[in-house]
């Protein structure tokens, strides 16, 4: 009851007489609603169907310490800590259990003969408003179905082929802008936030293969405003969805959420249906995400009205702050392990005579640069939790175990990706585990950075043709060292809402030895042939020592 209501109510029985009977009357509501909380926990904990999954007691008993953990950003290293500490299942809320099992991907977003495909729940997806389009991204099976049907044709070898001079495009700008801090134009120390101008490089090229147009961030070095706002997003959405599971208290929602975010939404949203408007008004031969989706849909039409606005503005947002993330977290990692640097640098600078030659095409084989991308995506995700799945009505096995129908399940890919079960030194950055695997050590098919199944990411291809270029073009024409070398951290330090904030500083310079064989190398990489246990002395060898900050990190993430 507010204030308000309370001392209309106490004014209304004017005798003392009554106001004791009212205080009574209080005390027994509210033990009767504290009751009422105690059976509930107590049925949750005690009588549940999942009454047999681990778990910590106040997370099994109510939905709020997940909701309270998603909203202060550190729920990814909850999960790491009750892995560790209860398995590889684990029930993080009354209805949800969170898997780090390789097996849980195929049961959960694969499509198993003789079982019902477990879908996306229509509370988490809820839309905005009931005369929202559906998205590739909604929770509607049928409308999926025909709009990846026509995107996938986006997404295509062929087209990623006529799309690559135009993300080459972007790379040469990028590059072009680099200069500029690493001759000491922009800024005497030649430092750099180089995050931002990956960002700025994903959204250019988001934008121009979306819109038709780019957010042309690059060429004047700041963020577009409708890619500030698309920045925000993660935030605003974790809070939404993480209220949203939670019935009592999605009716909360529109008090909680700042009006101004709303607006911000609002208009966004307006500004990318225009955007999206203006490109689809023409037909044309561009070579980007729309001609051939435009294509397809004109001999089987698919995409209606305004789903293809929505679907755009969806697209834009998805290849945008995922690739940035992998990106950071990649260059990150690099600078903090100069051996790895050295190494890749080594591989680029030895392929390559001449920065023209580097294109997507040409990327394709190098095997360390490979490696080394997987490694970052494995250690820092870009999908940092697990987007939840419904067993259907009637329940379906998970891993082997009975899951009731109506419980969300989801597989943790930071936690899953850190457990000591399945990695050998799981928390460091050592791309060699991917060059020679032992599989009795390292369980390389948990590793699934873009999802698996009919929902799994359409623009994989595309990532990695970005990941490799940007990485190949960057190490070919800078040295690059952090700007502050105390600024160490692990990447799962930081705090997370759906995506990591990213921030790396750092120092570019133009390489003294004409490129080519790089005076970077101090340590010489050991062959390539070595065995998988030696990535392990290699590491330890040739690592910058342990800093204090990565203990620090062993202590967070247990
Ligand atoms: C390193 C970069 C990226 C990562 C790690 C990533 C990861 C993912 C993951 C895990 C999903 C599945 C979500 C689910 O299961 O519910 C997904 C879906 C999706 N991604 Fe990506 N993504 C990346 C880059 C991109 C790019 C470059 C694009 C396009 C330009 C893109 C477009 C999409 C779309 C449209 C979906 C929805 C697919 C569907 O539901 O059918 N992503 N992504
Ligand atoms: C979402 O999940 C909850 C919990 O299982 C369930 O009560 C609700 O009906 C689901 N919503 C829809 C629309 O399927
Ligand atoms: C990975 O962990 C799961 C249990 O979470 C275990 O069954 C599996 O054997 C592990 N894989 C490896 C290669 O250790």
């Amino acid at each position: 009851m507010n204030p308000q209501g309370l001392l209309s109510f106490v004014e209304s029985w004017e005798n003392a007489g009554a106001i004791s009977k009212g205080i009574a009357l209080g005390v027994v509501l509210g033990g009767g609603y504290f009751a009422s909380l105690v059976l509930y926990a107590i049925y949750n904990v005690f009588l549940h169907p999942l009454r047999r999954y681990p778990g910590p007691l106040l997370w099994r008993a109510f939905r709020v310490p997940y909701v309270i953990s998603i909203h202060r950003g550190d729920i990814h290293r909850k999960m790491k800590r009750f892995h560790d500490e209860y398995g590889s299942v684990v029930r993080i809320a009354p209805n949800e259990l969170s898997y780090v099992d390789g097996r849980a991907w195929k049961d959960v977003y694969g499509n198993r003969p003789g079982h019902l495909p477990f879908e996306r729940n229509r509370t988490w997806f809820k839309k905005l408003s009931p005369d929202e389009p559906h998205s590739i991204m909604g929770y509607d099976e049928e409308a999926h179905t025909r709009m990846r049907r026509t995107f996938v044709n986006s997404f295509s070898e062929k087209s990623l082929r006529d799309q690559s001079p135009v993300i080459e495009g972007y790379v040469e700008l990028l590059i072009n802008k680099l200069n500029a801090f690493a001759t000491g134009q922009q800024r005497a120390d030649n430092t750099v936030d180089l995050n931002q101008w990956l960002n700025y490089f994903t959204f250019d090229v988001s934008g121009d293969l979306s819109f038709g147009e780019s957010f042309d961030c690059l060429r004047h070095g700041k963020a577009h405003a409708w890619v500030e706002i698309a920045q925000d997003f993660g935030k605003a959405l974790s809070l939404i969805a993480s209220i949203n599971l939670y019935p009592p208290f999605h009716k909360l929602l529109r008090y909680v959420i700042p009006k101004k975010i709303m607006q911000r939404s609002f208009d966004h949203r307006a500004m990318s249906a225009a955007k999206a408007r203006e490109r689809l008004s023409f037909e044309s031969e561009r070579p980007d995400f729309v001609t051939p989706a435009q294509k397809y849909n004109k001999h089987k039409p698919s995409i209606f009205g305004s789903e293809w606005e929505i679907n755009m503005a969806i697209i834009v947002f998805a290849g945008s702050e995922t690739a940035g993330s992998a990106l950071t977290a990649v260059m990150r990692e690099l600078v903090q392990n100069r051996g790895v640097m050295s190494r890749l640098t080594e591989e680029v600078r030895g392929a390559f005579e001449d920065a023209s030659q580097i294109t997507i095409a040409a990327t394709g084989n190098l095997v360390y640069m490979n490696a080394v991308i997987n490694e970052g995506l494995r250690l820092d995700p870009p999908v940092v939790i697990g987007v939840p799945r419904l067993v259907p009505a009637g329940g379906d096995t998970v891993c082997g175990q009975w899951v009731p129908g109506g419980t969300y399940v989801a597989y943790n890919q930071f936690a899953a990706n850190r457990q000591s079960r399945n990695f050998s030194h799981p928390n460091s950055f050592i791309p060699e585990r991917f060059i020679n695997p032992d599989t009795k050590t390292d369980d390389m098919t948990s590793l699934q950075p873009f999802g698996i199944g009919r929902h799994s990411c359409i623009g994989t291809k595309l990532a990695y043709a970005e990941m490799r270029l940007v990485l190949a073009r960057l190490l070919f024409a800078f040295d690059i060292a952090l700007a502050d070398e105390t600024d160490r951290w692990d990447w799962g330090e930081q705090k997370t809402y759906i995506l990591w904030p990213q921030l790396l500083r750092v120092q570019v310079r133009v390489p003294r030895t004409s490129a080519r064989t790089g005076g970077l190398l101090s340590h010489p990489p050991p062959a390539r042939s070595a065995a998988i246990h030696d990535f392990e002395s290699y590491a330890w060898r040739y690592q910058v020592k342990w800093s204090s900050s990565a203990k620090k990190t062993e202590e967070l993430l247990g």
